[in-house]
């Protein structure tokens, strides 16, 4: 009987598993880059991107490294990698390419960029794959690439060498409409948006989406950098909006110490290596400025004002993820993220439910997302938190297993939402929960 049992569970496991590669299949452009879902998110996103490629390194490891090449395709000479990457034209987005009106010759792209995951999730699909050779000789290739856009993250970003790097867009920190932004936001002026028309809404019930004035200010930054031709450093000084983004900042930290790792595998030269130790060096120091002791996380800050933008948010818990804070604030964050996750069936809300503004239906500002997921149970497993990290793997396996690969999940509920046949939902299925 027992054994029945077993092989029923493992044969539905093995099901997931196919519909998860055929859904990175279908959502599969020329062989080359994997459009997050279609209709909705018709392109190459960065992160995406990134996690996508270590779905596709679980069953077809050319394909992970085709993933990260037509990603780099877009990367500006200036060493930004873009945000969007617009191969093709499509109609169902906005905003599309003649809106941003970014000037890559390399490439049609968005002006902005995303978290930075790319190095940690290269060092994963290496690590996963299993002719090493070629991935070697693949990742000696791109090593100045990613060595190119980290350092654009710590010039252009981070011109005063405070050790934390500045983010002018919510999009920026691909956790739009957290409400980490409310605020800040609102020093972004309205007064000369153009008219424009989403393009989300028609696919998606508004109530899972950033709202009308979101959009608002989100076009009106849009709007102003294209002033400014995305002179970066001007916009350093200029930008209404400027926030040390908990989230990017902790990705950069861990970026650099895979980069740093990846750096020991190929010919990368002693200077480079030494660069890439003094941001570290630069970012451990900066890091305490975002803890608050009060709450017992760390926190985003507003640059403008010098405050911190005090809420209990998923991105608050990346920073286990960075792996430079200290064992007793991971252990303190652990607690506050039991404490939060009380009235939750699927952990981690992306807003603590105990927050007025916590709403479980929409996008950033309550529902569950698995890369995120991802990255805080890794995190606590650097930090030995590993009941925690247990709870988040199996109760995020099970949302994903009983509703599909949806965007993002209600945590109470478990119920999936957003945008259907998601390739980064899928993609952690294949590479992080499909064990058992
Ligand atoms: C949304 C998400 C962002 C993601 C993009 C494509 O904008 O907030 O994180 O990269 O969709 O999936």
């Amino acid at each position: 009987m027992l054994s029945l049992l077993k092989s029923l569970l493992s044969r539905s496991t093995s099901n997931t598993r196919i519909q998860a590669q055929q859904l990175l299949r279908d959502n599969s452009e020329d062989d080359a880059y994997t459009v997050p879902t279609r209709v909705l998110y018709p392109f190459q996103w960065n992160w995406d991107s990134c996690f996508t490629s270590l779905g596709w390194v679980t069953f077809d490891e050319d394909r992970a490294w085709a993933e990260i090449a037509s990603l780099l395709k877009g990367q500006c000479r200036s060493g930004k990698i873009p945000h969007i990457i617009f191969h093709k034209d499509s109609e169902s987005y906005f905003p599309g390419p003649d809106i941003w009106q970014y000037d890559n010759p390399e490439m049609k792209t968005s002006g902005i960029s995303q978290p930075p995951v790319l190095a940690t999730t290269v060092r994963m699909t290496y690590e996963r794959c299993k002719n090493k050779e070629q991935a070697l000789s693949f990742i000696n290739s791109i090593m100045p690439k990613i060595f190119a856009y980290h350092r654009w993250w710590h010039e252009r970003r981070d011109p005063h060498n405070t050790g934390l790097v500045a983010t002018y867009h919510p999009w920026e920190t691909g956790r739009d409409n957290s409400v980490e932004w409310d605020e800040p936001i609102k020093a972004v002026p309205l007064d000369d948006l153009q008219p424009y028309v989403r393009q989300d809404l028609a696919t998606i019930n508004p109530a899972y989406r950033p709202t009308n004035e979101d959009y608002d200010y989100y076009v009106a930054l849009l709007q102003l950098f294209k002033t400014h031709k995305y002179d970066q450093i001007k916009l350093y000084e200029i930008s209404p909006f400027k926030v040390a983004d908990i989230g990017i900042n902790s990705i950069l930290a861990r970026a650099n110490s895979d980069l740093l790792y990846m750096m020991t595998l190929c010919d990368s030269s002693e200077e480079d290596r030494q660069t890439v130790l003094n941001w570290l060096d630069m970012q451990a120091k900066a890091f305490e400025g975002f803890w608050n002791s009060d709450r017992g996380v760390y926190q985003s800050i507003n640059l403008i004002t010098g405050e911190k933008l005090d809420f209990v948010t998923s991105g608050s818990f990346l920073s286990l993820w960075s792996g430079l804070i200290p064992f007793e604030s991971a252990s303190i964050m652990a607690s506050t993220l039991e404490n939060m996750c009380h009235a939750t069936k699927v952990l981690v809300p992306s807003l603590s439910a105990d927050d007025a503004k916590y709403d479980r239906y929409r996008y950033w500002r309550g529902p569950v997302w698995a890369i995120i997921n991802f990255m805080i149970y890794d995190g606590l497993k650097i930090y030995d938190q590993k009941l925690l990290a247990d709870q988040i793997f199996n109760t995020t396996r099970t949302a994903i297993k009983t509703y599909g690969f949806k965007e993002y999940y209600d945590p109470v509920s478990g119920e999936g939402l957003g945008g259907d046949n998601f390739s980064w939902t899928a993609a952690m299925w294949l590479y992080w929960l499909d064990k058992k």
